[in-house]
């Protein structure tokens, strides 16, 4: 049954806080064949149907193959502005008032593309987002999991010369075999220079992974954290520790991760009392932003009004501005939120 008026009517006036969003993950077909014509690039596909007709995934890595490849018409800094801006026009459209944008630095400079092309492109859209839109932003950037330690270790160093441009470092990529554990190093030196930590963990990989990710990387969100149910100490742990786990719900279903919308174990965990947030991911091969998540899983779990609401006021509150009142993870550091 479709979703009522009153709850599509609330899901479109809440505003909403973006926290689990890679950039280059809402790269739709149509720029991804005008920026193949710009740059004189041949694209695999014969027509924009032809490149959504492939976007059926049966797993992680089957989506991931996709995704680099479609990486590769992101060459200079105008392409990058161009898919953030419209990420952010998206993003407005939905009631996005905040976002806090993935990045996957390792899959461009790999081709050839300095990081300073990368970030001063999506910094540039941040800006005029926030000019045009009000929406305020922040990059986190993500080390490829499937990529080793020392390929990590060296993107970290290239990027501290940008420390001021971004608010954290995140870990993404193909999960299964390639626990938390291998990065211990690297977030370890992204902690010390005062970035926020965030991991992917327990979307294909085990609840023991999610465990890794608070222990060893200090990770203060969990991304998806769908299977952390595997292990129910430590989803008392998650609600003992206020930690969210930022859900994208249309992903988990085009992936596989779950069978049926209607088996998604958020309204359970929401209720247990742990932090859900709603996400959209990778929008462009899933199929919906953000306003789209809320609404199918508001309809295939009978969200409240109040749940809805809910799951708003989580974003807000797990993600990274400095609320008055919050003490960061950084004082444990020795030092504070500057309020
Ligand atoms: N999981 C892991 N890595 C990713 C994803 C995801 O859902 N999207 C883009 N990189
Ligand atoms: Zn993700």
């Amino acid at each position: 049954m479709a979703l009522d008026a009153a709850r599509t009517r609330l899901i479109r006036l809440l505003p909403k806080v973006e926290l689990h969003l890679h950039i280059e993950g809402t790269l739709e077909p149509e720029m991804m064949f005008s920026l193949a014509a710009k740059h004189g690039i041949a694209l695999p596909y014969a027509s924009v149907e032809a490149v959504r007709a492939a976007y059926a995934f049966h797993d992680l890595q089957s989506f991931l193959d996709l995704y680099y490849a479609g990486c590769d018409v992101l060459r200079d800094r105008s392409d990058f502005y161009a898919l953030a801006m419209a990420y952010f026009a998206r993003a407005h459209a939905d009631g996005v008032v905040h976002a806090e944008l993935f990045f996957d630095p390792q899959s461009h400079t790999a081709r050839g593309i300095e990081l300073g092309v990368v970030i001063g492109g999506l910094r540039d859209a941040m800006g005029d987002a926030e000019r045009r839109y009000g929406i305020t932003s922040g990059l986190i950037l993500c080390f490829l999991r499937h990529l080793s330690e020392e390929d990590a270790l060296a993107t970290l160093a290239a990027a501290l010369p940008f420390r001021s441009e971004l608010v954290g470092v995140g870990l993404d990529s193909g999960e299964r075999g390639n626990p938390p554990s291998k990065f211990t190093r690297v977030f370890a030196e992204a902690r010390a220079a005062g970035l926020h930590l965030v991991a992917h963990a327990g979307e294909e990989g085990p609840a023991a992974y999610i465990t890794e990710a608070l222990d060893l990387l200090h990770a203060e969100r969990i991304d998806h954290g769908v299977r952390c149910d595997e292990d129910p100490a430590l989803v008392d742990r998650l609600v003992r520790e206020n930690i969210a786990l930022t859900v994208c719900p249309l992903s988990n279903l085009k992936l596989c991760v779950v069978k049926d919308l209607r088996d998604h174990n958020l309204a359970r965990l929401l209720r247990r009392g742990v932090a859900i947030t709603l996400h959209s991911d990778d929008p462009a091969y899933f199929g919906g932003y953000i306003g789209e998540n809320y609404r199918a899983a508001a309809e295939a779990l009978d969200l409240t009004a109040a749940e809805l609401i809910q799951l708003a006021a989580n974003a807000a509150r797990a993600s990274f501005l400095p609320l008055p009142g919050t003490v960061s993870k950084l004082s444990s550091l020795g030092t504070t939120d500057p309020q």
